[in-house]
């Protein structure tokens, strides 16, 4: 079982990194494979929205996002962190969002993860940023699996001084342990969103594709084939 966690925050040792790792290194004890993406440390430029990648399967920009996203590619789970800025990811998060978004929000590359979304926030917004992390995994053709979110309100404290930290670090990372292992599903989880999904915007998302399948988004068409979630 291969996990990776990957936090926006820019600060070194920030809170939200501090829950991120927490996660991974309950995972690892309970045996899982991790990794851990520092995103400020990465070298990640701003999406040029080319749109290359709906064709080419890769992003043109020669820095480490195509490395990233392989990553995240072969993992069984994902866990997405993120500092809440004024009740949104912060902007190194939605770069890289809109970086790995396009192509996957047509191809679902992530269809098949388990995620969790981490935030914190000095006292507003870290539920809501932890929710729409998680939104990374549910695409027109394929819905990943929700485990839950992690947020704290850390307001002037670090977040290791808040109680019951621990128990909760402990509780989801079993949780995403188990899921995983047991292969489980979680089909209520942002219900309305998927049905939303996958049924109206699929519709007009197969439109689009077999309108451009063998130009301006073949690499989507192809891994929709190869990975059998559309018959050819
Ligand atoms: C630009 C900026 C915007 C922020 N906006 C909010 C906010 O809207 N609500 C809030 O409660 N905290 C806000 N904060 C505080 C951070 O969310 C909080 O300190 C968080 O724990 C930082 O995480 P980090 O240590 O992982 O970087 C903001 C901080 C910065 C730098």
């Amino acid at each position: 079982m291969k996990i990776i966690g990957i936090c926006s925050s820019p600060s070194i040792n920030g809170n939200t990194g501090v829950l991120v790792k927490s996660l991974l290194g309950e995972l690892e004890n309970l045996g899982a494979e991790i990794e851990f993406i520092d995103l400020a440390r990465e070298e990640l430029q701003f999406c040029r929205g080319c749109m290359s990648c709906l064709r080419t399967g890769q992003c043109i920009i020669p820095d480490s996002l195509n490395e990233i996203r392989n990553k995240m590619a072969v993992a069984d789970g994902l866990i997405l962190g993120s500092p809440s800025y004024g009740i949104r990811p912060n902007a190194i998060m939605k770069n890289f969002l809109d970086r790995v978004g396009l192509f996957n929000a047509y191809a679902a590359m992530f269809g098949d993860k388990y995620i969790i979304g981490v935030s914190t926030a000095g006292g507003i917004g870290a539920k809501q940023v932890a929710k729409q992390l998680t939104d990374l995994v549910i695409c027109p053709f394929k819905q990943g699996k929700i485990v839950g979110t992690l947020h704290a309100h850390v307001g002037v404290k670090r977040v290791e001084e808040l109680p019951d930290i621990d128990k909760k670090i402990s509780k989801l990372a079993l949780k995403m342990f188990n899921a995983i292992e047991r292969k489980r599903r979680f089909p209520f989880q942002k219900l309305f969103k998927k049905i939303l999904f996958g049924i109206l915007l699929r519709r007009i998302f197969i439109n689009n594709l077999m309108r451009n399948k063998d130009g301006r988004m073949k690499a989507v068409y192809e891994y929709l084939i190869e990975k059998k979630i559309l018959a050819a």
